[in-house]
């Protein structure tokens, strides 16, 4: 297929625009009238969900960060022993596996090596194995027994955005389907998050129309060398993937801990020239990653806080303040990780990178 820029400098800022779009994609004939119903694409039964014990998502890079947030919703509301690996550690541990396990393996481009490899080891094991990937020719779909397709059309920017984004939704929607078939979800509660999920494009949409003032911080902060990313609970993930964007296309280094983790080492490097990104939703551990930014402040560091509207109590603290539309705790991930994906395009523009094709990165690693 053709991929024009569609007038836009670069395909990674094309492609973040697009991702109201690909959520309703991605929701498009899998969510209506408050239920989720996978079962045109996944045959499992009610029998075979409960032969399941434990669930394994395994992915490398932007898609392992995908499946770390998921992960978090996932154990809220299904029964399984999960667990969530690097397809370059799974591949060479003894991991306890058989036909008890359903295996997720998530792909944007369904042909990185390690994941490849893990999945034929998990095959072998016994494990249901399902693809989620962006590519639906692609080698893993076509040795895996199941596939969820991303919808998100052809990505080309080497950093991932819109396929996160995909990713998440079609990892949401697996774990309603799930939750179901396991009888651990009330109607009541599948359509809260139905129509929470029908909402987020439009939530989402509302972020990016204001990219002017991540513009501005982004290009306050240029002559900053380090970063660190700071997030709690489901905004840990949110906080790894904002760290790998701004490496990935600035080669300006950024570092992502859990907020509770400062304490035991990052600490030490705070002072003025490094910022904090502190990804704080208005969330049960609001408080918790606020105790965290007021000791960045003590070490005079400059803090850029993601927040949700309304919540006025970082004001005075924050040097500054992004906000998203208010969403459900679980959910914030959709919303949050917008901001920096647009932090890190006009940081590494204005420091005049490659964006599109960051240099030693390539889109789909096909070799270990
Ligand atoms: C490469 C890409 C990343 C991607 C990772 C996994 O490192 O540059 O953007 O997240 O591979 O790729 P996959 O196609 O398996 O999701």
């Amino acid at each position: 297929t053709m991929v024009d820029k569609g007038g836009y400098p670069h395909f990674m800022l094309k492609e973040i625009n697009e991702q109201g779009a690909v959520l309703r994609n991605s929701m498009a004939k899998r969510l209506a009238e408050g239920t989720v119903d996978l079962s045109a694409e996944l045959p499992w039964t009610k029998k075979d969900v409960a032969s399941w014990k434990r669930l394994h998502i395994v992915a490398c890079g932007t898609s392992y960060y995908a499946a770390l947030v998921a992960e978090r919703f996932l154990e809220t509301i299904t029964d399984f022993d999960i667990r969530v690996d690097v397809a370059s550690e799974y591949r060479y541990r003894n991991i306890p596996l058989g036909p008890d396990t359903l295996a997720v393996f998530v792909s944007q481009s369904g042909e990185t090596a390690d994941t490849l490899a893990a999945e034929r080891i998990a095959r072998e094991k016994g494990a249901r194995c399902l693809a989620v990937t962006n590519v639906i020719g692609s080698t893993i779909a076509r040795e895996v027994h199941d596939v969820l397709q991303l919808k998100a059309g052809p990505e080309i920017g080497v950093a991932a955005t819109k396929t996160f984004m995909g990713q998440m939704a079609v990892l949401y929607l697996l774990a309603i389907h799930l939750a179901k078939m396991q009888g651990k979800l009330t109607p009541e509660q599948e359509k809260k998050y139905c129509d929470e999920l029908t909402a987020l494009p439009y939530k989402l949409e509302s972020v990016l129309l204001r990219q002017e003032s991540l513009q501005e911080t982004a290009m306050l902060y240029n002559e900053a060398r380090d970063f660190l990313f700071l997030g709690r609970g489901i905004s840990y993930p949110v906080a790894l993937e904002g760290a790998l964007k701004l490496k990935e296309i600035s080669y300006v280094h950024a570092e992502a801990y859990a907020a509770g983790e400062m304490k035991h080492g990052p600490i030490a490097l705070l002072d003025p020239r490094v910022p904090v990104v502190v990804i704080s939703p208005k969330d049960g551990l609001h408080e918790k990653t606020f105790s965290n930014i007021l000791e960045a402040k003590a070490r005079k560091s400059p803090v850029i806080a993601i927040a949700t509207e309304g919540d006025d109590s970082l004001d005075g603290t924050a040097d500054h303040i992004f906000f998203v539309p208010e969403t459900l705790d679980q959910f914030t991930p959709f919303l949050t990780v917008a901001p920096l994906q647009l932090f890190s395009y006009f940081f590494a523009r204005f420091l005049g990178c490659h964006i599109d094709q960051p240099r030693n990165l390539a889109k789909s690693v096909t070799v270990e």
